[in-house]
């Protein structure tokens, strides 16, 4: 499944180099998308592809956190993918956790502006946690939702615990773009492996349209995978 999310990118990109334009990338960050990432990688180091033509947009980053920590999002993003082909940095956006908090509204307002300056989002990937949350939209956030800060649920931060000591370490806030925002994006896959998932897969995929679980909402996008 990675390596067939990984040809589809790896197609939209080329497809719109051929019209001079583009490709607006909107991506996750946790487990589940890493083999995703070793795929594109592979593609580019075997196959050539450029990522000159590629912005990117990542979903979103704890709060407050260095973007060299650990847990980074921002680090993430740099050691599976962006140090590893040829994108210009310039052009690859994860949320900032070092904003002073006082600036937060003024700088999630500038990050939904520069996405939608790019053109809007082609394709967004995403990943779903285990509360059916989507990006940091934990159950109960507004499918109008757009960019801002968020307090984790702490079965979040649980689940995410396991690249530290203990639970402390994981940041309590996070900034993500909202329901909303990926709603906008004209094509949405969400990757989830494994029997643990099974069940909000489930729910998500089947079950009633509720911000209860955020991830329902994608039943109402034209084009998800
Ligand atoms: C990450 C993100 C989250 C994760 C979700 C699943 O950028 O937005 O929604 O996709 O928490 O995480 P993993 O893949 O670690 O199970």
């Amino acid at each position: 499944a990675s390596a067939y999310v990984a040809r589809e990118i790896a197609n939209l990109i080329i497809h719109k180099q051929k019209e001079g334009k583009h490709c607006v990338l909107g991506l996750a960050t946790g487990s589940t998308p890493k083999t995703m990432y070793a795929e594109l990688v592979k593609i580019h180091k075997l196959e050539g592809l450029s990522f000159k033509n590629v912005i990117t947009f990542n979903l979103d980053e704890y709060y407050p956190i260095e973007p060299e920590a650990l847990q980074s999002y921002n680090r993430f993003m740099q050691v599976h993918l962006f140090s590893q082909v040829d994108i210009d940095p310039a052009n690859t956006h994860v949320p900032d956790g070092t904003i002073n908090k006082d600036d937060i509204r003024v700088y999630a307002a500038s990050y939904e502006k520069e996405i939608e300056d790019a053109g809007g989002i082609d394709l967004q990937i995403l990943g779903i946690g285990l509360n059916g949350h989507i990006g940091f939209n934990e159950p109960g956030s507004s499918r109008h939702s757009v960019t801002r800060m968020v307090a984790l649920d702490n079965s979040t931060r649980l689940a995410n615990a396991y690249e530290v000591p203990n639970m402390s370490q994981v940041p309590r806030l996070a900034i993500t773009t909202g329901i909303n925002t990926i709603l906008r994006a004209k094509r949405v896959v969400l990757l989830a492996w494994g029997m643990h998932k099974a069940h909000i897969i489930r729910r998500a995929v089947e079950g009633h349209v509720s911000e209860v679980v955020p991830a329902s909402i994608l039943q109402e996008h034209e084009i998800c995978t």
